[in-house]
Parts: C-alpha cells; sequence; structure tokens
C-alpha cells in the first residue's frame, strides 16, 4: 500500500474511457492516491488514450513528450500509458516515448496500481496487453481482456446521480476503418445479474440516471434463466429499481435495432426518448466499403421502424467524411440521409486511416485533405441548420429537464460558491437535448419543468416553470421547484 502519492490522469476519447478512467482513479485512490489537476505537482502521470482517429494520438505522444525531461528532476516519477493505444501500439510507445514506464491495455485495468507500485520499485519497464485477435482462439483472445467492473465508492464518482454502467466490452463488427475490434478485443457481454446488481447499488448510493455502455449496445446477448437476454431484457429489469429516474444506453449498431428495443423504449417510461444510431455514410457503395452490414434503403427502414415506435424520440448520428472512395455524389446522398431523418445532431469526423485495419491494409485514402475538410464543413453546416430548425419549433414549449448542476460557465465565474441565490444550471431532457436556465444549485439530480424561451443549435435557453404540476405525462418523481 502507497501512501500519500499524487496522481494526475488525462482522458480522451468516448464515454468507456471516461469509465474506465474513473474506476482506475478509484481504485489508486484506495492505495492512497490524490488526484491533482498540476501535471508539475504529480509523481504519477497517466494517460487513457484513444486510437479511433490519428489526431487523438497525436494528441497523447505529444504531451508524451513534453515530459521527456521531467524524470530527471523527479526520479521518483512514474508514467503510464493505459487503454487503445497502449493495446494497438505496445511496444512502439516505448519506443517513441523511452521515458514511459507502464503501458496496459484496456484488458489489464484492474492491475494498473499493482504495476504502478512494481515500477517504482523496480524501474523497470512493463508492457501488459492483451493477445491479438490473430493469436489464439476466440476464447483464449477474449479470455485475455479482462472487463474491469469494481463497484464503485459513491464518493469517488464525478457525479453524484448520473453514472455509466457497462453491460457489453469489445466489438466484432469489423467496419473496415475501425481500430475497435483490435484495441477492445471480441465482443463480450456481462451478466445481467452483475449489471442489475451494480445498478442497483448505484441506485441506492443516489444514482438517479444509468447510462449503459456498449460499443454496440443493442447487439448485448447473455444466456440467463434458461433465455437469451437482450438489450430490452436489462432494461425492463433495471426499469424496476427504485430511485432510478433515467435509463440511457449508448451505442447502437443500425442493424440490431430491433422491434423488442424499441417497445422496451415505448414502454418503460425512465428509458430516455433518444437512440445514437450512426449511419456513417448515406452511400451504398461507401457503406459497402466500410463494410457496415447494412445498405442506405435498410437505414431507411430502421429509421421508419423508430419513428412509428417512438414517434417523440430524438436521434442522432455518427458520420465519416471522406472516406476511401467517397466520391461527389455519394457527399451529397450523405447529406440527402441528414435533411431526411432531421437527426438531433451528428457527430461528423473526417476518415483518418489506421493501421491494423482493413481499410488502412487495402483502400487507398484518396479524398484529399481539403476535400475532406469541405465535405465535414458543408455537413456540419447542414446539421446546425436542422437543428436550429428543430430547436426553434420548441420556444414556448414546456420540457422536463433532469438538472446535472450548474453550468461550465457558472462553475468558471465561482458563483457556486456564492451560496445563497440562482445560478446558471445546466441539464438534458429525455430526448437529450440541453437545456440551460437559472436555478438554485440543491434543484441538481432533480426533475424540473423549464419553459424554452431561446435557443442555439446546440442548447435550448429557458425559465424554470413555477406553476402547479400535474403529474400527468410523468410517472416518475414529484417535481421540485
Ligand atoms: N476515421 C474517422 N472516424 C472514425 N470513426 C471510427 N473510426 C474512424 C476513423 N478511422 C468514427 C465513427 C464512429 C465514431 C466513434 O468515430 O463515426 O462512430
Ligand atoms: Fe468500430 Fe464498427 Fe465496432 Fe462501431 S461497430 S466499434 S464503428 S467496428
Amino acid at each position: 500500500m502507497s501512501h500519500n502519492h499524487k496522481l494526475f490522469i488525462e482522458t480522451v476519447g468516448c464515454q468507456m474511457n471516461m469509465l474506465d478512467s474513473e474506476l482506475v482513479v478509484g481504485a489508486l485512490r484506495k492505495h492512497g492516491y490524490e488526484l491533482t489537476g498540476d501535471v508539475g505537482d504529480a509523481d504519477t502521470i497517466l494517460f487513457n488514450t484513444c486510437s479511433v482517429r490519428e489526431h487523438a494520438e497525436h494528441k497523447i505522444y505529444s504531451a508524451l513528450g513534453r515530459l521527456k525531461y521531467s524524470k530527471q528532476s523527479r526520479p521518483t516519477l512514474v508514467i503510464g500509458v493505459l487503454g487503445c493505444m497502449a493495446q494497438k501500439d505496445q511496444e512502439l510507445v516505448f519506443q517513441r516515448a523511452p521515458h514511459v514506464d507502464l503501458v496496459v491495455g484496456t484488458g489489464q485495468l484492474a492491475e494498473v496500481p499493482r504495476l504502478i507500485d512494481e515500477a517504482r520499485a523496480t524501474r523497470q519497464r512493463s508492457l501488459n496487453v492483451s493477445l491479438d485477435r490473430r493469436d489464439g482462439t476466440r476464447h483464449e483472445v477474449s479470455s485475455s481482456f479482462q472487463s474491469y467492473d469494481p463497484l464503485r465508492e459513491p464518493e469517488m464518482r464525478p457525479s453524484p446521480f448520473q453514472a455509466f454502467v457497462r453491460i457489453m466490452f469489445g466489438c466484432d463488427k469489423f467496419c473496415t476503418y475501425c481500430v475497435v475490434p483490435m484495441t477492445r478485443g471480441p465482443e463480450q457481454s456481462r451478466s445481467p445479474a452483475d449489471i442489475v446488481h451494480e445498478c442497483r447499488v448505484l441506485a441506492d448510493q443516489g444514482v438517479k440516471e444509468v447510462t449503459l455502455l456498449g460499443q454496440t449496445v443493442n447487439s448485448y446477448r447473455f444466456p440467463h434463466d434458461g433465455r437469451t437476454w437482450r438489450l430490452s431484457d436489462l432494461l425492463a429489469a433495471i426499469h424496476d429499481i427504485d430511485g432510478l429516474i433515467r435509463l440511457k444506453f449508448v451505442t447502437n449498431y443500425p442493424r440490431d435495432m430491433t422491434d423488442d428495443l424499441l417497445q422496451a423504449v415505448r414502454d418503460l417510461p425512465k428509458c430516455a426518448q433518444y437512440l445514437h444510431v450512426p449511419a456513417q455514410s448515406g452511400c451504398d457503395d461507401v457503406l459497402k466499403r466500410m463494410k457496415r452490414g447494412y445498405t442506405i434503403g435498410e437505414y431507411r427502414e430502421m429509421f421508419a421502424r423508430i419513428r412509428s415506435t417512438l414517434p417523440n424520440a430524438a436521434v442522432s448520428s455518427d458520420f465519416i467524411v471522406g472516406f476511401c472512395g467517397e466520391t461527389e455524389a455519394s457527399h451529397q446522398k450523405s447529406l440527402d440521409l441528414i435533411r431526411e431523418c432531421r437527426f438531433k445532431n451528428s457527430f461528423i469526423f473526417k476518415y483518418s486511416p489506421r493501421p491494423g485495419t482493413k481499410a488502412f491494409s487495402l483502400l487507398p485514402d484518396d479524398v484529399p485533405e481539403d476535400v475532406k475538410r469541405r465535405r465535414n464543413n458543408e455537413m456540419l453546416a447542414l446539421q446546425n441548420r436542422i437543428s436550429a430548425e428543430d430547436h426553434a419549433a420548441m420556444i414556448g414549449d414546456v420540457v422536463e429537464v433532469l438538472v446535472e448542476g450548474p453550468s461550465r460557465a457558472a462553475e468558471k465565474r465561482g458563483e457556486i460558491d456564492a451560496t445563497t441565490g440562482p445560478v446558471q444550471l445546466t441539464g438534458r431532457t429525455s430526448c437529450d437535448r440541453i437545456v440551460v436556465f437559472e436555478g438554485n444549485p440543491r434543484l441538481t439530480g432533480t426533475l424540473a419543468r423549464i419553459r424554452v424561451s431561446d435557443c442555439t443549435p446546440t442548447t435550448l435557453i429557458g425559465t424554470i416553470e413555477t406553476r402547479e404540476v400535474q403529474h400527468g405525462s410523468s410517472p416518475l418523481l414529484p417535481i421540485l421547484l
């Protein structure tokens, strides 16, 4: 057991990484570590990394570069690289950044406290990664990726009332552009008993909103009680837990958007009316080269099922622009899809070739950077216009918001310390729209009714409704004003 260590951690990437960092930090705090926001003050520096695009890796390698000489003045310093880039680059991390002590993949995170102690004691470098997908049977490779899901101490969670819960990890879809099947390993679902237990513990600790995580969260499958449990079964089981008021899940794979899932979201009132279902492209030729496993006709058919089962749900998407062989006509088809589906928002990325993927080795990266940039800007402008129009149409409406707490701007201005009076708060609607309004910070973690008075493409702006609230639409909680 170590004492009085100071830990600096930088996390990039998706929600899965945020959860992993939270769990690693929780474990280290139990071992006597204290968090610091100052790299210069830390004796342990960790980077939890992302490999999805080259840019994310550059960011980490340059941060590592800046630490090159820091060990000379602080000989007990331990520097660790965790997560996807650790699994993908392995020894290459030591070659590019020789002052790194530890490389720990996504499947070895439980070992981090012990590995840091060892590194400090022995001053030996250590590489801890899972098997490459081709280097063993499916069972051997899967067993080398251990999901890390210890129960969390309540005071170690970043938000007292929101929590991520992993229900599956890894991916078997092998889209040709994507490193995730390599960095997170084979698709593996956690047992319903573990997941429901974890949600119950979180609810007992005061968590109101649980977000279930998986790379393809709706591909969840687990044999349990003599049948195969799917995401819809899990949602129903978690829905019964007292104290929880909102359930979300990300990210969905279009082909697994089955009717039982849509019906569960419709019939279970705690489920957010929000689905993130990445299309990636609106053009069949591109989808085929991406090996996404559906045609755009099938995506449209799935989208129509969402609309008919969940007429009020918001749907968001991801798009990659400038994928190998993407023509101007293909790009126009993606824009058409956005016009037609009117996504709540779209995350848009310029294609970044990733070593280890099929597209990297087989397809030329033939769309010039300036064309990628232009298509990215065009798509963003269209999506923003649609988001702004749909938000403007909500002006005057009253929306139900789960209050997340003071806005970042309010925090920066130091308003939170002035305990009296309203501050700027943020929260989200059931459709996952961000809402900003003035209110008392004690509303954090409760549902509030907000009348929308203004908007931007990303945010609704409003005021708290003070009139008596009818409980007609929401069976959930007493509404705090
Ligand atoms: N280049 C650009 N974007 C990518 N994504 C995944 N791999 C790549 C890549 N090589 C995007 C996809 C995915 C999101 C998380 O990142 O749109 O849905
Ligand atoms: Fe990557 Fe495709 Fe798996 Fe998503 S479904 S993690 S894009 S391989």
